[in-house]
């Protein structure tokens, strides 16, 4: 059986690379046959661990929450939970932080590059991260986890503290797959060696209107060369736009085809109609998240009812750990 649990940051605007590498792909999983369980969550005590504005976080969180919605995540068919409100998932965080060795965080990629770009925040809560990350997945006893391809890191971790826990107290968890669509890895406009991110403006945020996107993707960066070509060694910038293209235009079913398409013609060419291709992918999505904006009742509704339901669900795995370590 299975069950799906995947989960956002609101550290700021999602952008295309978390549309194509995260939510497009839940969307597809949500609605495939043999799912029991579908949660998506707005984790916003991971958002803390990195520099934040107390004013605007609330915002931020909510934004997020909408942004799920307008993508398409259905309330009837998944739970949206903010992870702060479900509080089983820092009392399973906190069980496992007593069975995970510090070496087995304090090497982790993801630990090195945020402490790079924030050198001040190094404290526990950043090392930490992806032992409430496991937390968030296993608290609901989760075992397909849609994400991008910078996340595996924390799903090998997820499954060694998984491991850990069963050869201490006894068989409780499964292991966990990661499920990678495609678009698992979309890089930033202006440096196609680094991946598109949300607290820089290098990618396209979701929210962006018309004539930012055509300024973006006018102004990527692309390769040496005039020919719309993929090769992801030799042109990463026209390949990673190409990716896009082929990621958000139903019309396109291979890479060949676009260069095909566009065999003798200009990346310009290529530029101004992979901008048109983006803002008609995001216009109903955008119509969508207005509408919700405009009924912050309906949306608060959809929450609670989630998450009230994800409180029943992980109350049960968490009064198991409890018992088999001894605590009740
Ligand atoms: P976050 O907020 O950094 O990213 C959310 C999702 O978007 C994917 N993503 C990308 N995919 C393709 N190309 C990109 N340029 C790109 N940038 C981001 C990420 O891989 C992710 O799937 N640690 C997680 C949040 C989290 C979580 C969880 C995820 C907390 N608990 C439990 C799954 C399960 C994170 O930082 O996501």
């Amino acid at each position: 059986m299975t069950k799906v649990f995947s989960g956002i940051r609101p550290s700021g605007k999602l952008h295309l690379g978390n549309y194509l590498g995260a939510i497009k792909n839940w969307l597809a999983l949500s609605e495939a046959e043999g799912i029991e369980q579908a949660i998506f969550a707005v984790v916003d005590y991971h958002g803390i661990t990195t520099p934040f504005d107390p004013k605007k976080y609330h915002e931020q969180v909510m934004d997020v929450v909408l942004d799920y919605l307008a993508a398409g995540v259905d309330p009837d068919k998944a739970l949206l939970i903010r992870q702060s409100k479900v509080p089983q998932h820092t009392e399973l965080a906190w069980i496992f932080n007593t069975i995970t060795p510090v070496s087995w965080l304090d090497r982790l990629p993801t630990y090195k590059e945020q402490l790079a770009k924030s050198p001040k925040y190094n404290h526990m809560g950043l090392l930490d991260y992806p032992v409430l990350m496991a937390a968030d997945i296993l608290v609901y006893k989760s075992n397909l986890v849609p994400v991008g391809e910078d996340q595996m890191p924390h799903i090998d971790l997820t499954n060694e503290i998984g491991k850990k826990f069963n050869s201490m107290f006894g068989e409780t968890f499964e292991p966990v797959k990661a499920h990678m669509a495609p678009g698992a890895r979309i890089m930033s406009l202006k440096d196609p060696l680094k991946k598109m991110s949300k607290t820089s403006d290098e990618g396209i945020a979701l929210s962006d209107s018309p004539v930012e996107i055509k300024k973006k993707i006018m102004s990527a960066t692309t390769d040496s060369g005039k020919e719309v070509l993929y090769d992801e060694q030799k042109k990463p910038g026209i390949s990673n736009l190409m990716e896009i293209y082929a990621l958000l235009d139903p019309k396109i079913k291979n890479l060949k085809q676009i260069e095909t398409m566009y065999a003798g013609k200009s990346y310009a060419e290529f530029k101004a109609d992979l901008a048109e291709v983006v803002i008609e992918t995001l216009k109903p999505f955008q119509m969508k998240y207005n509408e919700l904006k405009a009924d912050p009742g309906h949306v608060i509704e959809i929450l609670e009812r989630s998450e009230e339901r994800a409180r029943k669900l992980s109350s049960a795995t968490l009064n198991e750990v409890k018992k088999k370590i001894g605590l009740e």
